[in-house]
């Protein structure tokens, strides 16, 4: 394309700024449509010239499907995310007492892990800036979570934000629109064109938003398994190992974890149910998966952050981190005595033979509790507190005809059908007696 007309057609697009660009967007879609590696200056445009506007929806959307196809180099992932951190704001809490620890999952059914997290960890006298997001389609979102209990907000200033850190130790809220602008646009753009799932476009989009963020540390939890983004094993280290070279240039202390997503995590998805169980883990209870991931992540965080060989299970056993919880919880408006919502509609879903759970299926459990209410299949809808699946039987449970495998919960019981449909075959029953091996959640450490 010429110049002359592309700017004719920038002018279209209402994104003329009448400043001749550098580069040809065509140009950068066809060297990466034919295999080659984009350079430093092509990447830096075309990132600042999508979130100006004057790159198309439609050729960010080429651009983003090519990549897909044909991958990226390290450098190219590296300059990439440099490019999406440059789109916006960059925090900084060296003005902190204490050292920051952070998180990241890749995200999966089921995973409430933040919750008990975020307050355990920060029960040890480190600040944890948990900024997070809401869910879309299967998988659930921290902040729909949290605002299951009456009176939490997620959105608080940067100065709110400083405060709660230095006091309660930890935050959980929402992102500002500052933080890494063009992956907020390009996330929405891959949502649509079937571009989520390409390595170097997740592995940029979490980093810079964390880099962005100005933790110390970070500790990433890269699912794989059904219910995660990442199926398969060999794509989710490949993801991990990205993920952690980027932290680790950027002087960030990065280390990941691969965890198995093949089954929900814990007995619950939905957002007030997941809360529920949250206490449960936070009261030194809950079932035995969350217990495992959420110490083995904490484990890690402290560690990254000066504080090594802490006995987190105490932590849980003896209020220490429930305490840290209600502070950060009130923090932010939320009130802790409060009861949580419970559903107008509860259906029970009963198994029609008997057998051991030998497997139960993360993606059916997730799109159940999608289609009950928990989540919205489109940015900015309305998530039901209460709506969501709880499961009655899990991998390794013994189970007869008739007895309950899972009740279904919402406001809105049109919705049943199709949640149950979702579900129905995602449990794996065998013959009773079968030897069912140990899930192992935690697979792998990479970094
Ligand atoms: N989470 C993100 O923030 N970005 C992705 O691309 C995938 C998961």
């Amino acid at each position: 394309m010429t110049e002359n007309a592309e700017n004719a057609e920038n002018a279209e697009n209402g994104g003329s700024t009448g400043v001749v660009e550098p580069y040809d967007v065509v140009d950068v879609i066809r060297t990466k449509r034919d295999g080659g590696a984009l350079e430093d200056g092509q990447i830096d445009w075309v990132i600042d010239a999508y979130t100006r506007g004057v790159v198309a929806e439609e050729q960010m959307a080429a651009l983003a499907m090519a990549i897909y196809l044909r991958g990226m180099e390290r450098g190219e992932i590296a300059r990439w995310t440099h490019a999406m951190i440059d789109s916006g704001e960059r925090m900084n809490f060296d003005a902190l007492s204490k050292r920051t620890t952070d998180k990241h999952s890749t995200g999966g059914v089921g995973d409430k892990i933040t919750l008990p997290l975020a307050p355990l960890v920060a029960s040890y006298g480190v600040a944890v800036p948990q900024l997070s997001g809401r869910g879309l389609g299967h998988t659930g979102g921290t902040l729909d979570k949290l605002e299951a209990i009456p009176g939490w907000r997620a959105d608080l200033t940067g100065a709110e934000m400083m405060a709660q850190l230095e006091d309660a130790g930890a935050v959980i809220c929402a992102a500002g629109s500052g933080l890494a602008p063009a992956d907020k646009k390009l996330y929405a753009l891959r949502d649509v064109t079937g571009t989520v799932e390409a390595i170097p476009l997740i592995a940029s989009s979490i980093m810079s938003k964390k880099i962005a963020e100005g933790t110390a540390a970070l500790t990433l939890d890269v699912k794989t398994g059904a219910g995660a983004f990442m199926k398969d094993e060999a794509d989710a280290r490949e993801l991990a190992r990205t993920m952690v070279e980027l932290g680790t240039d950027a002087g960030v202390h990065t280390v990941a974890l691969l965890t198995d997503m093949s089954a929900p995590l814990g007995r619950t998805a939905g957002n007030g149910l997941e809360v529920r169980e949250s206490l449960e883990v936070l009261a030194g209870g809950g079932p035995a998966d969350i217990v495992e991931l959420t110490c083995a992540l904490a484990r890690e965080m402290l560690a990254a952050a000066g504080v090594h060989d802490a006995d987190v299970e105490a932590a849980l056993a003896d209020g220490r981190a429930m305490d840290t919880w209600r502070a950060m919880i009130s923090a932010q408006g939320g009130d802790v005595d409060a009861p949580l919502p419970v559903a107008k509609h509860v259906e029970e879903f009963r198994a029609s033979q008997d057998g051991v759970v030998t497997g139960l299926d993360a993606m059916g459990v997730g799109v159940a509790a999608w289609r009950l209410g928990a989540g919205r299949s489109r940015p900015g809808e309305a998530v039901q507190a209460a709506a969501g699946v709880e499961l009655a039987a899990h991998i390794g449970d013994v189970v007869k005809a008739g007895d309950v495998l899972a009740r279904l919960h919402t406001d809105t019981p049109e919705r049943m059908g199709r949640a149950v449909e979702a579900i129905e075959g995602s449990w794996t029953l065998a013959e009773p007696g079968t030897a069912v091996p140990e899930r192992r959640i935690v697979l792998d450490r990479i970094g």
